[in-house]
């Protein structure tokens, strides 16, 4: 348990650790590649680390020198692991390997921790079978753990209706090894870093929009060549700071190399939406990624704000963080098409709801989102995260703008994206944790 208190003020200059879904690609894309890949910057985060662990027990030698990597990838022929692969907590690892492990002969199980157990998985189970290749697991094959044996595959036509960039990265990758084309359509254009990443490998990869959304198409049998990969800050781990010095006065905060893709960087348009001050500086590119150092000036009168479910994929992962700004902001919020968020590490949209609450704010739950009246301030509470780290890290956010005191029930749960946000945030708000 930790507890936390309000905070005078917040400043300084900070660089987050490097973006978790652009890590997991990273690995896998090297593992997959063939010849000698490095990382550079890369996250070390539990995460990260299972996907790591997994690409090394289907045999990828990698030396690991703190945060950088040296892969020697298989050029798309792995080792039958000997044992089931724990993708523990992590959604990205479990999927993207089962398109992964599609392409192989051989037969393989993945499981993941008690949450990831309850997460689905015929999202991504379905279309590597309609691919040709055999998946089974519990619940028809919706729950890990999940069995693979792949091999032989065909391209398919894919429509991406959720527009989840795990089971469009899961199909793409299935897609290096099958014969013929494979195309993936979504209605609005989920994160695309594993597109972007391919590119950066070699592999040829074709975007282009249609009437039904964006589509991108690869031709199989192209094996990665190896890449030097540079990773950026990750934006969903800046939110917190970013949300934390909007709602302090006199505040200022400068957040280096952050990826501001714009698959990923409807937070800070929907905080400059709401009043907030918040600047993009230093507007630059690494490894095929668009990256910039964000200053944030705190203190301005925030309004609220509508999340539309177009809207919903470019913010998925910082919609708990918007939602303590939308408890402050002066009117009504609302975020709706974000049903997503119930199948997420912990039902996000039950715990933002509840811990809301508990803190004094006026909130009303929907099925795919919830409605926020603006209050003055919160006061302090005991929150309950779940284990989600996410909901960790935005109510220690809301706790120390809180009036009194709150108490995170497992602050080491932010271990999964963040294992030093204790550290970081006591460096820019003088404060212990
Ligand atoms: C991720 C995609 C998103 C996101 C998750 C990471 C990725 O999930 O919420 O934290 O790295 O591809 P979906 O693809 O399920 O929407």
């Amino acid at each position: 348990m930790l507890k936390v208190r309000k905070v005078k003020k917040v400043r300084g200059e900070l660089r987050v650790p490097s973006d978790k879904s652009v890590s997991h690609r990273a690995v896998i894309l090297s593992a997959m590649a063939e010849g000698e890949s490095v990382v550079h910057d890369w996250l070390i985060s539990a995460d990260t680390l299972a996907t790591l662990r997994a690409v090394r027990a289907l045999g990828t030698k990698v030396q690991r020198k703190g945060a950088t990597l040296r892969i020697w990838g298989r050029a798309m022929r792995f080792q039958e692991p000997s044992d089931v692969l724990n993708a523990q907590n992590s959604g990205t690892t479990a999927r993207l390997l089962m398109g992964l492990l599609a392409t192989q002969p051989f037969f393989s199980t993945i499981t993941g921790d008690s949450s990831l157990r309850k997460r689905p998985m015929l999202r991504v189970v379905e279309p590597l079978r309609q691919m040709g290749a055999w998946l089974d697991g519990r619940e028809r094959g919706n729950k890990l753990p999940v069995s693979v044996r792949g091999g032989t595959l065909k391209g398919i036509s894919f429509f991406n209706v959720k527009a989840s960039a795990q089971v469009k990265s899961a199909i793409l990758l299935a897609g290096l090894g099958a014969e013929g084309y494979t195309q993936v359509e979504e209605p609005v254009l989920s994160r695309d870093h594993t597109e972007r990443m391919l590119k950066l490998f070699g592999v040829e990869v074709l975007t282009l929009d249609t009437e039904k959304g964006r589509m991108v198409k690869i031709e199989g049998g192209q094996i990665p060549k190896s890449a030097e990969v540079f990773c950026p800050a990750d934006p969903s781990s800046a939110a917190f700071f970013v949300a934390l010095a909007l709602l302090v006065d006199d505040s200022e905060v400068l957040l280096k190399d952050v990826m501001v893709n714009p698959t990923r960087d409807g937070f800070f348009r929907k905080v400059r939406q709401m009043g907030g001050e918040i600047y993009y500086e230093n507007l630059r590119e690494i490894s095929g990624e668009p990256i910039a150092d964000i200053r944030v000036v705190g203190g301005r009168k925030l309004k609220g704000v509508e999340v539309k479910g177009e809207e919903v994929p470019s913010l998925i992962d910082e919609i708990p963080v918007l939602s303590v700004l939308m408890a402050l902001a002066e009117g009504r919020s609302r975020v709706k098409g974000a049903s997503e968020l119930r199948v997420k590490e912990s039902d996000r949209i039950r715990a933002v709801v509840e811990n809301l609450r508990s803190m004094g704010a006026k909130v009303e739950e929907l099925e795919d989102g919830f409605e926020i009246e603006g209050v003055s301030s919160l006061k302090g509470a005991f929150i309950k995260t779940y284990g989600d780290h996410r909901i960790a890290m935005a109510f220690t956010v809301a706790g120390l703008v809180a009036e009194g005191e709150t108490v995170i029930d497992n602050p080491h749960c932010v271990a999964v994206s963040y294992p030093d946000f204790y550290r970081d945030l006591a460096g820019i708000t003088e404060m212990s944790f």
